[in-house]
């Protein structure tokens, strides 16, 4: 049976953090033990991410992931969690289109536990987004560099560098607001705009590799502990100088809340 409970952290949590500036530190984890250690260490959102097809199972990106492969962890995570938020990735092809996105949102939450599910968007995920949101799933909707499109776009490199490319973002995320995303996530965009987005949406922003200026910061498990099995992006810090995982977490959590990660 699932540790979660009512008096967990919530959108409307996620959303009074953002009005009373409160930094929102988000981290993923994919089992029962680590789920266990960042709840207990007071983080607010866990995001069991499909990062797990390259941080769990060793492949070279996000694509081959599948719902089964969601599911299974998001149990496993959600088994653990007593408080934070635990949102789940819809992994490659699985929100291609209105029905499939709401059947596969229905088995993450029913099966999966999750509370939130988070898709990979541009504008044209709107509609996905309305018709789960007018279903009463929580939406996050993560913007710019947008891993699953890692064959389309040839690379993981920083999203919205010139203005053409920052205003489809910009518009995006208004558009996902306005279509019913409770969470919006920025990965790899110039922290300039990162900030412009979190200025001009109402919802609360977290952001990785996006700057200091959003709601709040999320990063991947390994690279904060140092075990990342490939490359570890330029944006994380090792926090295993605070010797045991469970300080490396708290340091985390610390620094996000004030304002020490990411630097300036
Ligand atoms: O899959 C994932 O872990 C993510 C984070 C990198 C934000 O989407």
């Amino acid at each position: 049976m699932s540790a979660q409970n009512s008096v967990g952290t919530s959108i409307n949590s996620l959303r009074q953090m953002r009005e009373r500036k409160e930094k929102i530190a988000c981290l993923t984890a994919y089992d029962a033990a680590f789920a266990k250690v960042l709840d207990e260490a007071g983080m607010d959102v866990i995001l069991v991410g499909d990062s797990l097809g390259m941080v769990v199972q060793g492949n070279s990106s996000t694509v081959s992931v599948t719902m089964e492969d969601m599911i299974y962890h998001t149990r496993c995570v959600a088994s653990a969690v007593a408080s934070a938020l635990v949102i789940a990735d819809m992994p490659f092809m699985s929100y291609s289109n209105v029905d499939n996105a709401l059947h596969n949102a229905t088995l993450l939450m029913q099966e999966g536990g999750a509370q939130m599910v988070k898709l990979e968007a541009t504008q044209r995920q709107a509609e996905i987004v309305s018709e789960l949101s007018a279903c009463g799933v929580p939406v996050c909707a993560h913007l710019g560099l947008r891993p699953q499109y890692i064959h389309k776009i040839g690379g993981y490199q920083i999203q919205g560098t010139d203005n053409d490319s920052a205003d489809a973002i910009l518009q995006a995320a208004v558009a996902l607001q306005n279509a019913g995303a409770d969470l919006l996530l920025v990965e790899c965009i110039p922290a300039s705009l990162a900030a412009q987005i979190t200025n001009t949406v109402e919802l609360p922003v977290i952001g990785i590799g996006a700057g200091r200026d959003c709601d709040g910061q999320i990063l991947v498990l390994q690279d904060i502990l140092g075990i990342t099995p490939g490359k570890t992006p330029p944006f994380a810090k090792n926090y295993m100088g605070n010797g045991t995982i469970q300080n490396a977490v708290r340091a985390y959590i610390k620094e996000v809340k004030s304002g020490e990660f990411p630097p300036a």
